[in-house]
């Protein structure tokens, strides 16, 4: 099989001041799907397929991580890739046509909140990945899925255990466990404004009609340290959270942090060479029966 692969491009990493809130958050998504290409594709390769999926739709795609680790692992599919932002799919837009698949790309943008989804065909395999959380209704939506499937079609839903951690546990040196204290604030905030967190989706794709074929908990734990993008990544994500909790830790936490974020300063994270990927993904797999 004449099978090429769509991943995208080896990065180089720049460090700038952060940008919009969609682009910090493109950044790091791009640097999650590079850090945790392989861990992406275990999960491909786990689903209980019957057949070759040949229409998938990746629901919430963001810059297309799931989108191309489908591709690449059903060379003959096609993906429609759904997200409510403009510039993700811009993004996903311009990676497929570098990568040379911009044929078997669709891109649709939609708020998946909306009651009356787009048309997305009738897909055999629809993925969501880090975005069925996002859902204000998450029973609509899986419900919505559940009537786009047909008979036997798969649904992927594959979900964080929260923001992987990255620095020793007793770092920085003058504020020790300082990651954990600012991951329980960003936690607590998070709770109160997307309860699907975190939560067990089982129950919830039963309660619509799905029959739950297979869940599996990936522990991620990746020690790299001659891998750049690990830095960024870290950076990128402790930066998304300062923008959220800084008035939730103590002014000496925040102190620490912000040392850890300035990439011209002796404590930053980006010359530290003791970062690890901790973290977890779970995925349910449930058909349309
Ligand atoms: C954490 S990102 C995950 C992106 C991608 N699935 C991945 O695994 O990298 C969540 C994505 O869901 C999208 N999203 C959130 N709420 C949405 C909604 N109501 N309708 C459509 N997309 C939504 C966001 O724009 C974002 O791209």
């Amino acid at each position: 099989m004449n099978h090429a692969h769509t991943h995208a491009p080896h990065q180089t990493h720049t460090h700038h001041t952060p940008g919009t809130d969609t682009e910090v958050q493109a950044e790091i998504l791009d640097l999650d799907a590079e850090v945790l290409a392989e861990h992406t594709a275990s999960i491909t390769a786990w689903l209980p397929l019957k057949t070759a999926p040949h229409h998938l739709v990746d629901l919430g795609c963001g810059t297309g991580t799931g989108t191309f680790a489908l591709l690449d692992r059903f060379p003959d599919a096609h993906v429609t890739a759904v997200d409510a932002s403009i510039e993700h799919l811009q993004r996903l837009r311009t990676k497929a046509c570098a990568l040379g698949v911009q044929d078997r790309v669709r891109t649709v943008q939609a708020d998946l909140d909306e009651t009356a989804w787009p048309d997305l065909g009738t897909p055999d395999l629809v993925w969501a990945s880090a975005s069925m959380h996002h859902m204000a209704r998450p029973d609509r939506a899986l419900r919505n899925v559940h009537e786009a499937l047909a008979p036997g079609a798969l649904f992927a839903v594959v979900e964080l255990a929260g923001h992987p951690r990255f620095l020793p546990e007793n770092a920085p040196r003058d504020r020790p466990g300082l990651e954990e204290r600012v991951h329980s604030a960003a936690d607590r905030l998070q709770k109160e404004h997307m309860p699907g967190r975190g939560a067990d989706w089982g129950p919830m794709l039963t309660d619509v009609g799905f029959t739950v074929e297979g869940e599996r908990t990936i522990a991620v734990d990746i020690e790299d340290d001659r891998n750049e993008a690990i830095g960024c990544y870290a950076l990128g994500v402790l930066q998304r959270i300062r923008g959220v909790i800084a008035d939730r830790i103590s002014s000496e936490d925040l102190t620490a942090l912000d040392r850890l974020l300035d990439t011209n300063g002796p404590g930053s994270v980006l010359r530290r060479d003791d970062l690890t990927v901790r973290t977890e993904r779970t995925v349910w797999a449930a058909r349309r029966t």
